[in-house]
């Protein structure tokens, strides 16, 4: 049984999930293949220090990715550094080289992905990407594969654990996102510097990856409308629940009659929908096909063995592709080629909305207010008000009637000039077209 050799470039989280299951399932993953993946060398910038497991020896150790990914005996290359330049250096070498590569790069694949495949197809090699998005879902899979004969019309994600694990703290305690993101900071929960995950970007990169395989679309991440979950309050959650909803940030692609509409935002959640029963650090996807209707995927979404259990998975479908001599030509992005993708504004999107409002107290707000939204022909659904002592910090909340989000956003930069309000208006979706 010939051995198929692997090359490991970055041991950190994801790559020492990777190493530890390579030696650990072994027995399996040998007879599920019928050959053995052998683990030829390794790179991290602190190699020496890292203890690999003893079942892998004899390994070649490096802190030079360039003598793994050029090294002559590595067959696939697993590129686990992440970022967008090395990173990009690491797979271009190693498939110049005709070698394969697996990555978890959701960053680099988001922004390069389709240039990327160009070069494994003019190599012979291959280029799988798994773990990118939603680690040990193995939702590229089912969008590449699964159900590759429906056609997407919708897809709504819980890409990023941090926040969700912010959120759902949040909606238990009532403690501000500060006081949560703190903790989740001391837990090793969330990055010293939160802003990928919290400001949206993480899951972003990560809509535009699974864009890009249920509709075959080449999506520029920043053509996404963004906007991240720092203006949540405790508050938000006591009138999301009297209108039997929660908040989620909500990651959706929906193909529209004008094309395909992309958005990642905060917004409430029917209590009733299986999105709103997603706590803690867990993503899920809501895939929705015009044949086979709703599917559900749900599992862990980051973490050092989930993340590792999709990349061995690559791994071995790469490694049985090299030894049957029969490189598999289904493009990561499910599509041989992608259609170049024309952004839609989300301020055509049309449904009702939640404004948050928090003011200094006195006579004649809700008329001024009131007042703004029927200047722009939007219909008020209700007023809501918590109790409160502090009248000169007082929340409280009007859901509109289905409108465009054009004439919402005005009506909040209108809104926003008012001398009573101490902040900005918090607008939200109210219900998604779930
Ligand atoms: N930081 C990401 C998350 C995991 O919180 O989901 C890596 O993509």
């Amino acid at each position: 049984m010939e051995h198929v050799n692997l090359g490991i470039v970055g041991l950190g989280n994801v790559g020492s999930g990777t190493v530890t299951i390579l030696a650990e399932n072994a027995r399996q993953i040998t007879e599920k293949l019928g050959f053995p993946l052998a683990v030829k060398a390794v790179c991290s910038l602190d190699v020496d220090q890292v203890r690999l497991p003893e079942a892998l020896d004899p390994v070649f150790k490096t802190t030079d990715w360039r003598q793994v990914a050029t090294h002559p005996e590595v067959d696939i290359v697993a590129e686990l550094v992440g970022g967008t330049t090395v990173a990009a250096e690491i797979i271009t070498t190693a498939l110049s080289l005709r070698k394969s590569v697996v990555t978890a790069n959701k960053e680099l694949l988001a922004l390069r992905g389709a240039e990327l495949w160009e070069l494994a197809i003019s190599s012979g090699a291959n280029l799988a990407m798994e773990a990118s998005v939603a680690g040990g879902i193995p939702i590229h899979a089912v969008l590449r594969e699964g159900i590759s004969g429906d056609r997407v019309v919708a897809l709504y994600g819980i890409l990023n654990g941090t926040s969700n694990y912010i959120l759902t703290e949040m909606e238990k305690r009532g403690d501000t996102l500060e006081a949560v993101l703190k903790e989740a900071q001391r837990m090793g929960l969330a990055e010293a510097d939160p802003s990928a995950d919290v400001d949206g970007y993480d899951a972003r990169s990560k809509l535009a990856l699974l864009s890009a395989l249920a509709f075959g679309e080449r999506i520029t991440p920043s053509d996404i409308f963004t906007e991240g979950i720092r203006r949540i309050s405790p508050v938000d959650f006591q009138y999301a629940h009297r209108l039997a909803h929660t908040i989620r940030l909500i990651c959706a692609a929906r193909q529209t009659p004008e094309g395909l509409l992309l958005s990642v935002r905060p917004a409430l959640v029917p209590q009733a929908t299986i999105l709103a029963g997603v706590r803690g650090a867990y993503n899920a996807i809501w895939v929705k096909g015009a044949y086979g209707e709703d599917t559900f995927y749900y599992g862990r979404g980051a973490g050092s063995r989930p993340t590792g259990v999709a990349v061995v998975s690559d791994l071995m479908r790469v490694a049985r592709e090299i030894r049957r001599g029969s490189p598999e030509r289904v493009s990561p992005f499910a599509h041989e080629r992608l259609g170049e993708y024309r952004p839609l504004p989300v301020t055509c999107e049309k449904q009702p909305y939640y404004l948050r409002f928090r003011v200094d107290d006195r006579p004649g707000i809700i008329a001024a207010l009131a007042g703004i939204l029927a200047g722009k022909s939007v219909s008020l659904e209700a007023v809501l008000q918590v109790p409160c002592d502090n009248k000169h910090d007082l929340p409280f909340v009007i859901t509109v009637e289905p409108t465009t989000e054009q004439s919402v956003r005005e009506a909040a930069a209108e809104m926003a000039r008012l001398d009573f309000l101490l902040e900005p208006p918090l607008v939200m979706p109210l219900a998604q077209p779930f």
